[in-house]
């Protein structure tokens, strides 16, 4: 907590000095402490404070000591952007401009492509999902509380404050605001930029739209986590998220960080899809469910994959299966592996010869243009290293499951199973190649069942 006040202390000293200054060059100006303004009804209390500031311009401080957490939570971090966020929502802002030390929104990152174009305008969803993607040091929280107060948000930059910047617009069809602030050439900026997109054609229209821009983010790491089942779920996830909380690690599986257009729902190829998703979409694409399915539901699922196309849609299916993978030179305890991996399929009612079928079972479900590419790893030196990870990976887990499951005959020990895993890692270390066949298979809907 004194940390936090250490922090607030700053900023006040800051806003005193500057309200200090405006006054000696002549800006009736007058500074205001928003230490506690947390606890009440945030933009009402804000205005509250402008108002009492009459014609003066008020210093205000932002919000760091009265925010649990102080400026370590995620609201903390950048307090002065939700600060501002809340004062436009209070008085009613015609616009929100926020300083930052970045140009604004660009088409791509600009550290990694010379090319890149400052983007005008975004619409608010487009601005969330950006944000989520960059370091940019602005909140996306706070843009939130402004467009949703109805305010638009011009990100201007500091160090090139002549810059036109961009403007997070309040809906897809662009309404240029007309700009408040201390100065009309900057404030101008905006705006200019946002008529400057319509003749660049680059608004949306109520059709279609190209992509507004593209990220990279990098250092993504893919955690695969499994309960014990002795916690209840509830209390798993607790402990999952304080884990990764405590590491810093953002969580990128979590529904409410995805792009605005993507949705996750669940659903089961092997039942009718719900009334409202049939015939909706241009393009399904399906990948690894080898394991999923049993002989005969393959046909099943290429039929209700179907009814989710649009008359012209596309079914694009990527699968391997046991009998794809390969060595060089030969190994025998990777294909020890794949024996048992194929005698558990016939004894689970899988087939071990998917995906070869598919195909053919594509014609069956009635798809028109069926056709396939049959992706080949082995003797690609750019694949080996993922292959042999995703393979030494999934060696162990499938073993085990095996061994779990008790559908295999006696033979199949825990030893063996260990012994097999260290073998084949041993020889991939060596230089032991391994390979699996992507089967590739796509086909249209055109009508026809
Ligand atoms: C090997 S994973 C592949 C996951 C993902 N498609 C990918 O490529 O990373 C197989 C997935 O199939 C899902 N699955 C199993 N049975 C299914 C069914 N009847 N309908 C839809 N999905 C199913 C499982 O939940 C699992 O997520």
């Amino acid at each position: 907590m004194r940390k936090h006040k250490t922090f607030g202390k700053g900023t006040n000293l800051s806003c005193i000095l500057m309200a200090a200054l405006l006054q000696d060059r002549g800006v009736d100006a007058q500074y205001v402490d928003l230490g506690d303004a947390i606890s009440r009804d945030l933009p009402p209390a804000l205005r509250q404070e402008i108002v009492s500031c009459d014609k003066r311009v008020p210093v205000m401080t932002s919000l760091f000591e009265g925010i649990p957490g102080g400026p370590n939570n995620a609201i903390g971090k950048s307090p002065i952007d939700l600060c501002a966020a809340s004062v436009a929502a209070g008085v009613g802002a015609q616009e929100l401009q926020i300083w930052a030390e970045v140009d604004g929104f660009f088409t791509v990152d600009p550290r990694r492509v010379p090319g890149a174009r400052l983007i005008p305008s975004v619409t608010p969803s487009e601005a969330t999902q950006l944000l989520s993607h960059s370091s940019k040091d602005i909140q996306a929280f706070a843009i939130e509380q402004a467009i949703r107060a109805r305010i638009p948000v011009c990100i201007k930059n500091v160090l090139n404050p002549h810059g036109s910047g961009t403007m997070i617009s309040l809906d897809d069809v662009i309404d240029a605001p007309s700009c408040i602030g201390t100065s009309s050439t900057l404030t101008a900026g905006c705006k200019d930029s946002v008529q400057k997109q319509s003749s660049f054609n680059f608004a949306p229209t109520s059709h279609s739209k190209r992509p507004t821009a593209i990220t990279i983010k990098d250092r993504i790491m893919v955690l695969n986590v499994h309960s014990n089942k002795l916690t209840s779920a509830h209390g798993f996830l607790m402990y999952l998220f304080r884990v990764l909380d405590k590491w810093n690690l953002s969580v990128h599986s979590d529904p409410s960080s995805l792009p605005a257009n993507v949705k996750l729902q669940l659903g089961n190829v092997l039942e009718p899809f719900p009334e409202e998703m049939l015939g909706k979409y241009d393009l399904v694409r399906v990948k690894l469910l080898y394991a999923a399915l049993k002989k005969d539901e393959w046909l099943l699922a290429a039929r209700n994959l179907k009814t989710l196309l649009k008359p012209g849609g596309y079914l694009f299916w990527s699968e391997i299966g046991a009998y794809g993978y390969a060595s060089n030179p030969y190994s025998e305890a990777f294909h020890e592996w794949k024996r048992i991996e194929s005698e558990a399929a016939v004894k689970l009612g899988r087939d071990p010869k998917c995906p070869v079928l598919l195909p053919y079972q594509f014609r069956q479900a009635g798809f028109e243009g069926v056709d396939e590419k049959v992706f080949v790893t082995l003797g690609r030196p750019d694949l080996i290293n993922i292959i042999t990870k995703m393979a030494l990976f999934y060696m162990p887990q499938n073993l085990n499951g095996l061994l779990k499951l008790g559908v295999m005959s006696p033979d199949l020990t825990e030893g063996k199973v260990n012994s097999l895993v260290e073998t084949v890692t041993k020889e991939t270390e060596n230089g032991v190649e391994i390979g699996t066949n992507f089967h590739w298979v796509w086909g249209q809907n055109l009508g026809s069942s």
